[in-house]
């Protein structure tokens, strides 16, 4: 049984898989770039992304010696950022301490940064051609079509369950080709709404299928818990330049650069935020010239309410902490994207 449902995807997989740039390769560095991209975004968007690193840092040496800067701002627009210093963190250790080589032992693999099982076992996989199943959102939601697995995804018991299925079956198939062949199908075929079931080459296999339960599974997800927060991007302008900083803190957007911030639990008037630019900004005579309607910023665990509040200063001030640039200089430094979406618009 197993045997015949690998067979049967892996033949769909042969005819109906899109050519994608790092499945015709068995380069780790490649390999190992687009599925750090692709833990970020769709397909369709992460493939630009992926050929302008491959373009820039054609090897894994030329990566490691770039400067977080630059890699920041390739990366820029595919949030968490954490995950593009873990690529440059990963790379300087594979340049370093591995000749260059991804190590092909899957405990070694996991030690590097920005590497859990899922990247490991992809990595293994596909360069290596080693049996170890890359368990992802599509394969979750596949394996719990078929099976019938009802506990909550990403929870323990599920988990378990899906993880030792899926050791059954890539043993019956050649792990790179399994494990490409089964992301394609759950991303392709077995997809999240709007099945196509009706052709299905897998509906004698399938348990949701034949108790038509194909919506209710994978089981919903708990919700996470979303922080509302208010942002006041304060945009200082002075003639031709603009205010910036660098975010130090630890967070998802470290390193990234912004406008001056005032940071509310609760919803501020202006007045009040006006009064604490004089603070922040340790300045007295300024105009504000333009407040933005509110602006909604979706993260895993925020919702950010964002103003962006435009003053102009008459006095070429060296503000302590920011760094004043030209502001038609402003492409050359990486904003998180709630900051850039505005900037195309409004600057
Ligand atoms: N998503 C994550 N890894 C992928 C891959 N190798 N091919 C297509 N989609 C993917």
């Amino acid at each position: 049984m197993s045997h015949q449902l690998t067979k049967q995807i892996i033949q769909w997989y042969k005819h109906k898989a899109r050519n994608l740039p790092w499945r015709n390769t068995t380069d780790a560095y490649k390999i190992w770039l687009s599925e750090i991209i692709l833990q970020q975004t769709r397909v369709n968007q992460g493939l630009p992304y992926y050929e302008r690193f491959i373009n820039h840092y054609p090897t894994i040496a030329l990566l490691a010696s770039a400067s977080e800067d630059e890699i920041l701002h390739l990366w820029q627009g595919l949030g968490y950022y954490s995950r593009a210093r873990n690529l440059l963190q990963c790379a300087k250790i594979i340049a370093e301490n591995h000749q260059g080589t991804f190590p092909a032992d899957y405990n070694a693999l996991k030690k590097l940064p920005g590497i859990g099982d899922y990247t490991a076992s992809a990595i293994i996989s596909f360069a290596y051609n080693r049996p170890y199943p890359a368990i992802d959102g599509n394969i979750i939601r596949l394996i719990s079509r078929l099976f019938g697995i009802f506990d909550t995804p990403y929870g323990k018991e599920s988990t378990q369950k899906i993880k030792s299925i899926c050791e059954e079956l890539i043993q019956h198939s050649p792990p790179a080709i399994y494990n490409q062949a089964m992301m394609e199908f759950g991303a392709l075929q077995c997809s999240p709404k709007q099945t196509n079931c009706s052709i299905c080459p897998l509906q004698a296999f399938c348990y949701a299928y034949q108790h038509q339960q194909v919506e209710l599974l994978p089981s919903k997800k708990r919700k996470t818990f979303v922080k509302e927060l208010y942002f006041y991007y304060i945009l200082v302008e002075y003639n031709d330049y603009i205010y910036i900083q660098k975010r130090e803190n630890n967070d998802i957007w470290k390193n990234l650069y912004q406008f001056p911030l005032i940071q509310k639990e609760q919803s501020t008037s202006i007045s009040s935020i006006s009064k604490e630019i004089n603070v922040l900004l340790q300045i007295n005579d300024f105009s504000i010239t333009h407040i933005s309607p509110i602006i909604k910023h979706l993260l895993s665990h925020r919702k950010i309410h964002a103003n962006f509040i435009h003053i102009i200063i008459n006095e070429n001030y060296e503000l302590k902490g920011y760094i004043k640039i030209k502001k038609k200089d402003i492409d050359n430094y990486a904003f998180p994207q709630l900051i850039r979406n505005y900037m195309t618009k409004h600057l």
